[in-house]
């Protein structure tokens, strides 16, 4: 008999689970406690090409909400409030906003919640694949735009602080989208600092060639589950080698990977908690 990949993983679980002796209170633990359990992360970025007039300025990004998929409103609404307390200077999402696009009956409160978060100097947002699959494409850029996120599609812009500046550039999506890195960059004078948002993570082993000095990146769920003595469960093509944190890539380029708020295909975590990620910018200048 044909077993889907559900079904597979759902016994793979449940067998390593018993295996574990973690039982039903670990099946409830993931199910249950662990996907509501939001960490923050806090990481400071130093770089000498990090203007004075920057030090200190936090970036917040936030990542894979798969509204939807055992994640509602209401979870989306109690998020924000725990990210506007963060006060952030710039606010970061980094791609799938809903699980399936075409089945989701985006609520009216959605467009009022992503109005609600702040940041001084404004919102910006990638697409993931889920946003461009199921015909997402126009209907997920549509809420994002009326909630104030504007999107960054192979292009850049310069956030600005009198006359300093550092670049933010945004990619397509890498599996449905069409990513083209070199328009992305453009003209981006090689001494700007230069922070990237890119939905895949994996591909910073490519990209790093470029003068990228930050890549943000979600996509992997952190693996969702990770088992001790195993590892990740489910990592999805594209985030198999860089899977959650901090990577200093061998030509100097630093890539964050987020384990994001939301679950796709099953709807545990475990040693996997949901995160945003808070950067703090440090100047050698100030
Ligand atoms: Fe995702």
């Amino acid at each position: 008999m044909k077993m889907s990949r559900r079904t597979f993983l759902k016994r793979v679980l449940s067998g390593t689970a018993g295996i574990l002796g973690i039982g039903a209170f670990g099946y409830s633990y993931a199910r249950y406690l662990e996907p509501h359990m939001l960490q923050t992360k806090t990481y400071s970025i130093t770089s000498e090409k990090i203007p004075g007039a920057f030090h200190n300025f936090k970036v917040l990004q936030f990542s894979d909400t798969h509204l939807g998929f055992h994640y509602d409103i209401n979870q989306l609404n109690k998020l924000s409030e725990t990210i506007n307390g963060y006060e952030p200077d710039l606010l970061l999402f980094t791609g799938d906003l809903v699980d399936k696009p075409h089945t989701y009956d985006y609520p009216v409160e959605l467009v009022q919640v992503l109005r609600k978060l702040e940041a001084k100097r404004g919102k910006y947002w990638i697409y993931g694949n889920h946003d461009h699959g199921g015909y997402g494409t126009d209907k997920i850029r549509d809420v994002m735009d009326q909630g104030g996120f504007q999107l960054l599609q192979n292009e850049h812009i310069l956030i600005r602080n009198g006359s300093a500046s550092f670049a933010l550039a945004g990619l397509d999506d890498v599996m449905l989208g069409k990513p083209d890195i070199e328009k992305a960059l453009n003209r981006i004078p090689e001494d700007l600092f230069t922070l990237l948002m890119v939905h895949e993570p994996d591909v910073a082993d490519d990209y790093q060639r470029y003068p990228i000095d930050l890549q943000l990146s979600g996509h992997s769920h952190g693996g969702q589950v990770q088992l001790p003595f195993y590892g990740y469960m489910v990592t999805p093509p594209y985030a198999e080698k860089y899977v959650e944190g901090h990577y200093r890539l061998e030509q100097g380029l630093d890539l964050y990977v987020s384990r994001g708020i939301g679950t796709t295909r099953l709807p545990y975590r475990f040693l996997c908690q949901p995160e945003i990620s808070l950067f703090l910018l440090k100047s050698n200048d100030s």
